[in-house]
């Protein structure tokens, strides 16, 4: 399982050596993203006319490090209130922007700009836009530090060390507790055939491990989702087809993370806690028979870590 990401942050050839040294991620190349002219080169991105911006164009392990540690790193590494201008460098191809493949990306990329202007009195000008276009910058531009050590660079030499010290211990850290999760979930469901059995121990499996505030099991019943086995704190018991984060996740048949429940429209408030939440169809055969529903204190808790363990967990529960 992989994710990709476009992040333009000033001068690709610093860009692209910090991300390249941050744990999880496992390819970049540099290019140019989201201009009008077909086949830039770079002689003409540098004319500042395109629309292009410089882009590292990267991959990353989301079992070993979430969106959300990526995008911290990223941050240290950019002024977000400067507009088209990195280090010394000016124009529109020096504009900071993080451009996405995946729309789920969209709203935690979103809370984490929210989050990142509460430490500056002025306007963030970090883009956050889908990716329209990409196209890979001439071969010398790649691994330009790497193969020229002394070549320019606008980043300061600490910010590489800091990107190699530093890891997303907490993602790490996750994904060894949900192997083993799986592990007892895979031996509980083994010879068991009755759905709400597996539902009371996969729920009280996920709250002893992991400890978020609310987990649990929403059946489709006739027309409408019913409570099913749960822990934590008393919850609503019946959600419609389309209505709130458990009743879209089934309309829409996916799996949904929602980083700020706030942020989502219709969402339930069982809780006044509740400030972030994964919802997971439960599939059998090609039926949305139930979903899993996580809450979290905490915003922005889930990742596609979770969403990776979690998928793998509920399709336990109806195995042929
Ligand atoms: N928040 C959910 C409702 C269920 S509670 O979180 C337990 C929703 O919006 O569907």
């Amino acid at each position: 399982m992989e994710k990709e990401l476009y992040l333009a942050a000033g001068c690709f050839w610093g860009a692209e050596h910090f991300l390249k040294q941050i744990d999880g991620v496992t390819f970049t190349e540099v290019g140019f993203a989201n201009g009008h002219t077909d086949n830039p080169t770079y002689k003409e991105v540098y004319t500042d006319t395109t629309g292009y911006a410089e882009t590292v164009h990267l991959r990353y392990d989301p079992l070993r490090v979430s969106l959300r540690f990526r995008l911290e790193m990223d941050f240290k590494s950019i002024d977000p209130t400067s507009l088209n201008q990195q280090g010394e460098d000016r124009g529109t191809r020096y504009r900071t922007g993080i451009y996405y493949t995946d729309p789920a990306d969209e709203p935690l990329v979103r809370y984490m700009m929210s989050e990142e202007a509460k430490h500056y009195g002025l306007p963030l000008q970090v883009e956050v836009l889908p990716l329209t276009n990409f196209y890979r910058a001439e071969d010398y531009h790649q691994d330009y530090l790497v193969n020229n050590p002394d070549g320019y660079c606008h980043l300061p030499v600490e910010l590489f060390a800091y990107a190699r010290n530093n890891r997303d211990t907490g993602t790490v850290q996750k994904s060894d507790t949900y192997r083993l999760l799986l592990r007892q979930a895979e031996a509980l469901a083994d010879g068991e055939t009755d759905h709400i059995a597996l539902m009371s121990n996969f729920a009280a499996l996920l709250h002893d491990a992991l400890h978020f505030w609310w987990t649990g099991f929403y059946r489709v019943v006739g027309d409408e989702l019913l409570l099913g086995p749960f822990q934590g704190p008393v919850a609503c018991m019946h959600i419609g087809y389309g209505r709130g984060v458990c009743g879209t996740a089934w309309q829409q048949r996916t799996t949904l993370i929602v980083p700020d429940v706030e942020a989502f429209p219709g969402h339930i408030a069982c809780s006044a806690a509740s400030r972030s939440e994964i919802v997971v169809p439960v599939y059998d055969g090609d039926t949305v028979v139930a979903v899993l529903d996580i809450d979290s204190q905490h915003f922005a808790t889930f990742d596609d870590c979770d969403r990776h363990y979690l998928e793998q967990l509920v399709a336990l529960l109806c195995r042929p």
